[in-house]
């Protein structure tokens, strides 16, 4: 009886220590529940949407970097009522003189909607970690911001980024971002990993939301980099309202220095900063062998040299590694196409949006999978990118909570919560990423990670010449 009782208690044993294995291989599923899970649109009358005044102030202020290397700035702006004037007035903070660039300006119409007079000016030929001022707008209606230019390029300069993704204008997006503008760890660039306005979940894809998104964000993007990135929000391809020309709102707003990078679209581009490396990806274009982003990405990851810009940050709005029921495998195809580069090219990170919740990697490799040898079970790789999911901005559809069970070993972390990321670049070799999650308070990490390099760090082989 003894023994008959033993063997089945040593089965049951053996049957919980699989179990709770397969829960160990995968890693954190976050128990934290949100409270107040409510995704509604700040209301058109909210203070963040207010129009600024005076005559045809200039509104919805934004910067971008504006060149390859960092010394230039992209300034972008909105005047309501006439097109005024497409000159910014500059000055760094220690200078006598004030300097001139001209830009252009534009309208669009979609649907019934026409914009405003949209100017875009590059600043050239700054210099590198200096503060400047800028003007825009004539008349009584001037408005004044500045920025700080980033480092010139180097294997061991520390730079701070933030990420965010999915934002939306919800309450929850609003906490975000006073969360990354109040974190202890105080972000210079933020990295947009797509997905911004979603003025398309409205009627006719109202393209006032798209304004109103311009003015919320204008309190950060006006004062430091956002770095954008092309989301499914962002196609607003509607033939049954007679608009059959993708991306039509999105490129007229958000201009990007993709000439710079020798990139034919807007959509796909690259640029240097501090020490890291950023290449911008497009899940919304074609993207297969012989296609044009194709044959610039293999162009691309030739350029970069690890001694000037020790990080390779890849930015894309599908996610590869997702664990979520969302729109679980939708970056398959990206995956078998672009993941054997990821990885002999030693990315550190690959930043993705999309699923409405945070996740992070271990990092894997399912570069051996073929579809006729079957080995579909990501492996750890210590030469593939960390992959994290920040597509939780906290937009007006609400969080992606449903998971796929038990977690995969790949998953490091998974949490459906809105919140942001900092990465913060400390030299060649390390780097600390931390995610907050907006209902706790700014200082807060729920999840943090310190990167290593992968090149600098990694004993892999690579295939790769050293620079
Ligand atoms: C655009 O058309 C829709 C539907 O007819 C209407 O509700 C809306 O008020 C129109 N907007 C403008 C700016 O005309
Ligand atoms: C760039 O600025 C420097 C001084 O800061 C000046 O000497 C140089 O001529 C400028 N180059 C261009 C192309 O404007
Ligand atoms: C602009 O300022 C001038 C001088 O202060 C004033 O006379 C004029 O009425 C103002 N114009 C507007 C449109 O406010
Ligand atoms: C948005 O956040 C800012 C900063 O915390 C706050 O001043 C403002 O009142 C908020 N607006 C709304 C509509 O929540
Ligand atoms: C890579 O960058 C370093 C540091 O800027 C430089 O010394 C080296 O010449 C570059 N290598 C190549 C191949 O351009
Ligand atoms: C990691 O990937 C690289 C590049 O494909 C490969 O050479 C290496 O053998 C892989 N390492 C492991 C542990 O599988
Ligand atoms: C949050 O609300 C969404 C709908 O807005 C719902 O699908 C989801 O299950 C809710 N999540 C939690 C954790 O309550
Ligand atoms: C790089 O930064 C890490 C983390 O701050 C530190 O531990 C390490 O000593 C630094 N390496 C060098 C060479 O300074």
């Amino acid at each position: 009886m003894g023994i008959g009782w033993n063997y089945a208690g040593f089965v049951l044993l053996v049957v919980f220590l699989l179990d709770a294995g397969d829960f160990c291989d995968g890693g954190v599923t976050s128990s934290f529940v949100r409270t107040k899970n409510i995704s509604a649109d700040m209301p058109l009358d909210s203070d963040v949407f207010q129009v600024p005044p005076g005559y045809n102030a200039p509104q919805q202020v934004h910067i971008t970097q504006g060149d390859y290397e960092g010394n230039a700035v992209l300034v972008s702006w909105t005047t309501p009522d006439e097109p005024g004037s497409s000159t910014v007035l500059y000055w760094a903070e220690n200078s006598k003189t004030k300097s001139h660039a001209k830009g252009i300006v534009l309208t669009y119409k979609y649907f019934n909607y026409t914009s405003g007079y949209i100017h875009h000016c590059t600043i050239k030929n700054l210099t590198f970690d200096t503060k400047y001022y800028y003007e825009v707008g004539i008349g009584n209606s001037t408005r004044q911001f500045w920025f700080v230019t980033p480092p010139r390029a180097g294997p061991d300069v520390p730079y701070t980024f933030g990420l965010i993704g999915d934002l939306g204008q919800t309450y929850h997006s609003n906490r975000t971002l006073t969360h990354y503008e109040l974190s202890p760890i105080k972000g210079q660039t933020v990295l947009y990993v797509g997905d911004l306005s979603y003025a398309d979940d409205y009627p006719f894809h109202d393209n006032v939301r798209w304004d109103t998104w311009g003015r919320f964000t204008e309190r950060s993007a006006a004062y430091q980099p956002w770095i954008w990135t092309a989301g499914n929000h962002e196609i607003d391809f509607a033939p049954d309202l007679g608009e059959s020309k993708p991306f039509k709102p999105y490129t007229n707003r958000y201009h990007v220095p993709f000439l710079a990078s020798a990139s034919t679209s807007p959509l796909w581009y690259s640029i240097k900063r501090a020490s890291a490396y950023i290449i911008v990806m497009s899940s919304y274009s074609a993207y297969d062998k012989y296609t044009p982003q194709y044959k610039w990405l293999a162009n691309e990851l030739l350029k970069v040299n690890r001694t000037e810009t020790p990080w390779l940050i890849v930015l894309i709005h599908c996610p590869i590694y997702n664990s979520y029921i969302h729109h679980y495998m939708e970056g398959e195809t990206m995956r078998v196409m672009y993941e054997a580069w990821f990885v002999e090219y030693k990315i550190d990170v690959v930043f993705a949006g999309h699923v409405h919740a945070y996740e992070r990697s271990e990092r894997i490799s399912n570069i051996a999978y073929d579809i006729v040898n079957g080995n579909c079970t990501p492996i750890p790789n210590e030469s593939a990118p960390v992959y994290i999911t920040i597509g939780d901005g906290g937009n007006q559809e609400g969080l992606a909570t449903g998971m796929t069970e038990p977690q995969p070993s790949y998953s490091a972390y998974r949490e459906a919560s809105f919140g942001h990321g900092i990465l913060d670049i400390k030299n060649r070799t390390h780097a600390y990423f931390g995610w907050n999650r907006n209902q706790d308070a700014y200082a807060v990490e729920a999840d943090s990670v310190w990167l290593q390099n992968r090149y600098w760090t990694s004993s892999e082989k690579s295939s790769i010449a050293s620079s």
